[in-house]
């Protein structure tokens, strides 16, 4: 079933010009399918589906607006505590998402990226997911992070645990573990700190998500769930970004 956009009175999504200062990088936890689905009396995976139109939309906005980063919580380690009829559909809703959008990713120079334990994932996920990864490996437009079987906490342990094997095999000294190091070993490696994060759904909490890139990160929790979250609303968001001062711990 194809659901639609149906905003009245849609505004026009905005150009980059139209931004004084826009982030480098947005993380997004697309809160509230579920309550989306109640509200419409229709069944949670209706839900994910209509919120996966909009992503659609959000990344197609992200990348004409020359963002360099978007990391997306698709599918937490938590997840898996659903009903197994949900985290079906979630699963299904990866293969349709990629059958349907790697053609258009590609052709405009998007880098996939799965974060997450992929190893956790069915075989025929991981499978589409690779190829997805390694077809896009050499494009250089907008990196979207896609996060499945993602949990903050598990991706820094991972860090710890490969810099003390490299410390154990004598190619990595205690002192050179910094800040830059550990995030070297992050699954966003040589990418920059989330700038933003949103949420959408009012829910305001990170709940595992990029503990360690959303360090300094500018939060908005707009009100709107997320399958009906439109690009106007994005738009917005990133405009309050703009308005925001970042201090990083400084004076001004
Ligand atoms: C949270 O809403 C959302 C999720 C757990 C899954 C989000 C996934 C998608 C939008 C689509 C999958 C992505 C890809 C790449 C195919 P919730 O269900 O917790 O909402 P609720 O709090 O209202 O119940």
């Amino acid at each position: 079933m194809k659901l639609k956009f149906t905003k009245p009175g849609k505004k026009a999504a905005r150009t980059r010009a139209d931004f004084a200062k826009l982030p480098r990088h947005v993380a997004i936890i697309m809160d509230g399918n579920g309550r989306w689905a109640k509200k419409h009396k229709l069944n949670v995976a209706m839900g994910h589906r209509k919120g996966t139109e909009t992503l659609r939309e959000v990344i197609r906005h992200t990348d004409d607006l020359g963002i360099e980063a978007l990391s997306i919580y698709a599918f937490s380690t938590e997840n898996w505590k659903r009903s197994p009829e949900e985290v079906g559909a979630l699963m299904q809703l990866i293969l349709d998402f990629f059958a349907s959008e790697i053609d258009e990713l590609d052709a405009k120079n998007v880098r996939i990226l799965i974060l997450g334990d992929k190893l956790g994932l069915p075989e025929k996920q991981r499978d589409v997911l690779v190829e997805a990864e390694t077809r896009t490996c050499r494009n250089t437009g907008l990196k979207l992070n896609i996060c499945l079987n993602y949990g903050g906490r598990a991706e820094i342990v991972r860090a710890a645990q490969e810099l003390a094997l490299l410390v154990q095999a004598g190619q990595m000294r205690v002192e050179d573990i910094t800040e830059e190091a550990v995030a070297c070993h992050l699954y966003t490696k040589g990418q920059p700190d989330v700038d933003l994060m949103i949420r959408t759904s009012g829910e305001m909490r990170l709940s595992n998500f990029l503990l360690y890139q959303c360090a300094y990160a500018e939060f908005l929790f707009p009100k709107v769930l997320w399958p009906d979250f439109t690009v106007a609303d994005y738009d917005d968001a990133l405009e309050a970004y703009g308005g925001r001062e970042r201090r990083f711990g400084k004076r001004l």
